[in-house]
């Protein structure tokens, strides 16, 4: 196959920082995707309704002439959360759910959730109104190893809340191992997840080689290869459970570069071509727009996208650096090349 044309996809997990930084990379995303859920975890976090919307307009604002793409937007929860809030994100119309980032498990997280019992009230007015849990799913205990944090998340956390709240609709967010697949899998309806580029396409070594590379660097952490491949074969599968959601992540490159590198990995700028290439290599290219355009947004109960794009099979030459507003970013596959390219026009 040389070219492969799809319904316009659906990105249902990104960060676009604000300001300037947003306006460095919104572009990227607006190229490819009809909407994003852009991620709340903005200092200070995106915790109200008036905020979020405020955000949304800001996002508008900054879309270059003639672009069409809306922003969907998830509301930061908090141990503070009040209730009624669940309602007035609901009567927004532009507020599909709410993110649980535990305390301190991520970037900008240290407003998150410190004991998910303080939320319970707020879960439960959600399961009422049918907005949808975005869920962070690593336990932050410093003493379980990096590695585990997800799969102990499932056990301590997720799969008691998804039997408690029996309603509520969860999106398991990047999910990065063979358990969380596995989780999703044999779940009761109503519980989801996205997965990222990376990691469908690199497993832990590629943090570690031939030195240490923050720019792969990203939470949760990447996984082994039997978990990349485990991956791979529910993405690519055709179960409309897994959807796309890039986690794109922009810092800029001196907070990466740096003795406490921050975790982020960005993938805006070539994104669809990285599930592309992910999917070409399971021979399930087929199977993408699925995944990119249907799942999702059928998950989400939003219409599909009407319009299309077409990504053709030819490589080119990701730049070392883009601009980020006065400073620069280093882009996944950076001065390497991605096997397909976004047809302009
Ligand atoms: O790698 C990550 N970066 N994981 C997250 O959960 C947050 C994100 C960010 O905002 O930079
Ligand atoms: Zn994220």
């Amino acid at each position: 196959m040389t070219a492969i044309t799809l319904r316009r996809p659906d990105d249902l997990h990104l960060h676009l920082r604000d300001g300037e930084s947003m306006r460095s990379v919104l572009p990227f995303t607006a190229a490819r995707f009809a909407r994003a859920l852009v991620m709340p975890n903005l200092r200070p976090p995106v915790t109200g309704t008036p905020q979020a919307l405020a955000y949304r307009q800001r996002i508008l604002d900054a879309l270059p002439a003639g672009a069409t793409f809306e922003p969907l937007m998830t509301l930061y929860l908090t141990d503070r959360t009040d209730p009624a809030e669940v309602q007035r994100a609901k009567a927004s119309g532009c507020v599909l759910g709410f993110k649980l980032y535990p305390a301190g498990a991520t970037t900008h997280s240290d407003a998150g959730v410190t004991d998910i019992r303080k939320v319970d009230a707020v879960l439960s007015r959600m399961e009422e109104q049918d907005l949808v849990l975005q869920v962070h799913g690593e336990v932050t205990d410093p003493n379980v190893d990096v590695f585990d944090r997800e799969a102990r998340f499932i056990d301590e956390v997720l799969a008691p809340l998804a039997a408690r709240h029996p309603r509520l609709r969860i999106v398991f967010e990047h999910i990065t191992t063979r358990a969380a697949a596995q989780f999703v899998l044999g779940s009761r309806p109503g519980i989801a997840a996205t997965v990222t580029p990376q990691h469908l396409l690199m497993n832990r070594n590629a943090i570690f080689a031939g030195g240490v590379r923050p720019h792969h660097y990203c939470l949760p952490v990447l996984k082994r290869e039997t978990d990349r491949e485990a991956l791979l074969t529910v993405a690519t599968g055709g179960d409309s459970r897994f959807f796309l959601g890039t986690d794109s992540a922009p810092h800029a490159r001196g907070a990466k570069e740096a003795a406490c590198g921050c975790a982020g990995i960005f993938s805006a700028h070539g994104a669809i071509e990285l599930y592309a290439e992910a999917f070409e290599a399971a021979g399930a290219l087929p199977r993408l727009e699925a995944f990119a355009s249907e799942h999702g947004a059928d998950f989400y109960r939003l219409p599909r996208n009407e319009g299309r794009i077409t990504l053709v099979r030819q490589s080119w030459e990701v730049p070392r650096s883009y601009a980020f507003g006065a400073e620069e970013l280093v882009p996944l596959r950076a001065g390497e090349s991605i096997g397909w390219r976004l047809s302009e026009g």
